[in-house]
């Protein structure tokens, strides 16, 4: 057996506590350890092994407000109760969580530890061929859990392999590998700590709030208990009670901050490529695009736009005068977003690279030479960004991009990836005067530089910033999107796509999305079409390739596959204001865009390990086609409501099994029974037309329905919605013998243009419709009113 997994007996008895405003400080014979109450069914389990003070980067703007507890002896320990839980404290820091009823939720593990049998033999020959053999690496910090048959797991972030992770073995240290990811693969780029455990329809969540290398284990090294442990640190965790798997992620994003709204235009159709490296092809894309009548907001510059991979230069024989450039895209309708990574160009003369020298703003080796290591320019440093300092000095670096134009930063490589071996755990930061190894915080490095370049464009522009970031931490939501970085174009990608997008979106991380098409291998005419369709529901739909792949814009195959990708892309600037709802939602509670079904639907079982189906928001569910050449594939629609096809508006009740046809044209969509879906019109790319009027679509069914929507609507980039120029219209549709539809307007400070408020009625069947207590004729399937508001 590994000693590494052995339970360490570092506390020793329980001797007294004390109680100090909204903490429990816990005295054991060789270690004080403090249980904060968050509230009512959040729990904070903190013991500095490491260093005195907590060092989190993902926990920022928690405020401390008192809950009522209560705190007792009990046999052999104390217990700790809420409004909600209670919680067992004993000897060697053994916690035991209980719902106020007394159902054990989470109970630490005291049985021997056996994991399962592994013969390795003499592993360094099987190493020497390159095999990976799983050999842990000393944990420092570890807490195992009981494990239950009926147990679940979700959550973790950005890994590969399926929704449900039990049986699984992960690992958080943020890893530029660019080998097809598949899933053997324990880590990628992304670290977020955080596991949802859902056991007999109750769920609570962890968030072990480590930036060293963590390891969740759910099971691999054997059935009875999971683990999660780090390879130093503090032991510091959250237990986040549900009991619904939503609750469980509202109560981690307010530990960790909700993603913010972004600017409109953030959700329109992106198009990348390595790379558009001139401005003659770069402005064929566009001239494409407009031509074809496919809709894009955004083309990005990969690294080929800089001189000589020098970030915050352009290269002006590749773009001689970028800004007029980007000038001639924006009036037609385009944004441009540039890459910059970490790696700064070792290069005397160089602004970036003095300034930065000059200041000591680069991370030095243990003597505090600078650390120099290669990424794409050669010989590169790495900012310190955990100095305030030079996240300031970063942040203000923004301004020669956003004054040349630019409207949003791709934050790459800052894993961070070097190309001469990784960098060794001892090279310095300055964590604003406590110096701390990378081996501490290599995690939060990507995280870091989101928050800095998120301050420089907010304070540059005065809109909501948008960025993407390959690596992360937890809470990196709150500054940046994420992608899921070099995925290839295989049909195991598409697939594997899915499930790690709804686990990024339970872990917070809801503005995510994929590399569509695949980044590096040739793409096919029907895979790229199969991933727009799935892109479509994305909330970041960018469609990016690397050099020497074949072209991967949506019309480089044929007509067909062409208009397909017309048709999807279409639906997707036609759904924009319900996903605008849906981000305006998840910006409140956590709720994510892209969600498994289980999310809405916890009391269905059968949803608990569907991979290639989601929800996007609570209306529309998505049965991708993730396999070639398939004609037909079988839908599972969760029970209790009503669910009707998208495209045949036919209506199939849920808790069963159902076969849909598929031809390439065709991505299976159900929308619930009585749901409200607010549309918008048809344009080129998002603000090419004004809205006139709010068009709802009402899915009525045979079944009786009585649904609630709220749609959103703000003027989609500033902050002002912060101080409430935003309109809420709320809209309730009751569906028995009539159609009753009542529609409030509950704020009103944005102008938001809509004189009229058009409901389209799919399977009406005749039926009388009333709105706002008055009877209204329906024409064509269309009734319209005039906007009460104004
Ligand atoms: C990395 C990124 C990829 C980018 C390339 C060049 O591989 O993940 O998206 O195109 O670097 O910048």
């Amino acid at each position: 057996m590994d000693k590494c997994k052995q339970e360490k007996h570092i506390f020793g008895k329980l001797l007294s506590y004390e109680v100090e405003e909204n903490a429990i400080n816990v005295k054991f014979e060789q270690k004080k350890v403090f249980v904060k109450i968050v509230n009512s069914y959040i729990i904070n389990f903190f013991a500095p092994l490491f260093r005195e003070e907590r060092n989190s980067k993902a926990v920022e703007f928690l405020k401390d407000s008192h809950y009522d507890f209560d705190v007792e002896n009990i046999e052999n320990g104390i217990q700790i109760s809420t409004e909600k839980l209670k919680v067992k404290i004993y000897d060697e820091f053994k916690v035991d969580i209980y719902d106020k009823e007394g159902t054990l939720l989470c109970a630490d593990y005291r049985g021997e530890k056996d994991p399962f049998i592994r013969r390795t033999g003499d592993y360094q020959l099987a190493e020497a061929e390159g095999h990976n053999l799983n050999v842990d690496s000393d944990l420092k910090v570890y807490v195992s859990k009981q494990m239950e048959d009926d147990m679940y797991f979700y959550g973790l972030g950005e890994k590969s392999g399926h929704l449900n992770k039990k049986g699984y073995h992960y690992v958080n240290w943020n890893t530029d590998d660019p080998k097809p990811h598949g899933e053997t693969f324990d880590r990628l780029y992304k670290s977020i700590p955080f596991l949802i455990t859902l056991n007999k329809e109750n769920a609570f969540g962890i968030f072990f709030d480590n930036h060293f290398e963590t390891h969740f284990d759910m099971g691999r090294d054997n059935s009875k208990y999971y683990y999660f442990a780090a390879a130093s640190g503090n032991l510091d965790y959250y237990f986040i009670y549900g009991p619904s798997v939503k609750n469980v992620v509202e109560g981690y994003t307010k530990i960790t901050g909700n993603m913010p709204l972004p600017q409109m235009w953030t959700l329109g159709y992106q198009q990348c490529r390595w790379s558009y490296d001139n401005e003659e092809r770069l402005m064929e894309i566009a001239n494409s695009f407009r031509e074809k009548g496919i809709p894009c907001d955004t083309l990005y510059l990969d690294i080929d736009y800089m001189d000589g991979y020098r970030v915050f230069t352009w290269n002006n024989e590749r773009f001689e005068n970028p800004e007029a450039m980007i000038k001639k895209l924006n009036s037609m309708g385009f944004k441009v977003v540039t890459i910059i990574d970490p790696g700064v160009k070792v290069d005397k003369g160089y602004k970036i690279y003095d300034e930065g020298l000059k200041n000591g703003y680069f991370a030095t080796d243990k003597e505090g030479i600078t650390y120099v290591n290669e990424v794409w320019p050669g010989d590169s440093v790495y900012p310190d960004f955990l100095n305030s300092k030079v996240r300031k000095w970063w942040a203000g670096n923004q301004k020669i991009m956003t004054d040349t134009g630019v409207s949003g930063i791709w934050n790459d490589m800052n894993e961070p990836a070097s190309f001469r071996g990784p960098l060794p755990d001892d090279v310095m930061f300055d964590n604003d005067g406590i110096p701390v190894t990378h081996k501490e915080i290599h995690n939060v490095f990507g995280h870091m530089m989101a928050k800095a370049t998120y301050e420089g464009l907010k304070k540059e522009t005065g809109k909501r910033p948008f960025i993407v970031t390959r690596a992360c931490y937890s809470g990196t939501q709150k500054y940046s999107t994420v992608w899921t970085g070099d995925n290839q174009s295989t049909w195991e990608h598409l697939r594997m796509s899915i499930p790690m997008l709804m686990n990024l979106g339970l872990s917070g991380m809801a503005f995510c999305g994929t590399d569509v098409g695949g980044f590096g291998h040739d793409c096919s005419a029907e895979l790229l079409s199969r991933w727009v369709q799935v892109g479509t529901f994305t909330p970041l739909f960018r469609n990016h390739s690397t050099m020497g792949t074949r072209d991967q814009e949506p019309w480089a195959f044929d007509e067909n596959t062409e208009e397909i990708n017309r048709k999807y892309i279409k639906l997707r600037y036609k759904l924009l204001p319900y996903i605008y709802d849906t981000m305006w939602n998840c910006s409140k509670s956590g709720a994510p865009i892209i969600r498994p079904l289980l999310f809405n639907y916890q009391n269905d079982k059968n949803t608990y390990e569907i991979n290639n189906e989601f929800l996007c928001g609570d209306n529309i569910l998505v049965a991708p086609v993730v396999e070639q050449g398939v004609k037909g594939r079988m839908v599972y629609l969760p029970e209790g409501e009503t669910w009707i096809d998208y495209w045949t508006k036919e209506e199939y009740k849920g808790g069963q099994y159902v076969i849909k046809e598929t031809p390439l044209d065709t991505c299976p969509i159900f929308i619930k029974g009585g749901a409200v879906i607010p549309i918008g019109k048809e344009q080129n790319y998002i603000g090419e037309k004004q809205a006139d009027k709010l068009t709802v679509e009402v899915y009525l069914c045979n079944e009786n329905t009585e649904t609630k929507y709220h749609h959103y609507i703000d003027d989609g980039e500033s902050f002002k919605y912060q101080v409430g120029e935003f309109n809420n219209y709320k809209i309730k549709v009751i569906n028995n013998e009539k159609v009753e539809i009542k529609f409030k307007v509950i704020d009103h400070e944005y102008d938001d243009k809509y004189e009229n408020i058009e409901f389209i009625l799919h399977n009406l069947n005749g039926k009388i419709l009333i709105i706002n207590g008055e009877a209204v004729k329906v024409v064509d399937g269309k009734a319209i009113i005039s906007n009460p508001a104004k």
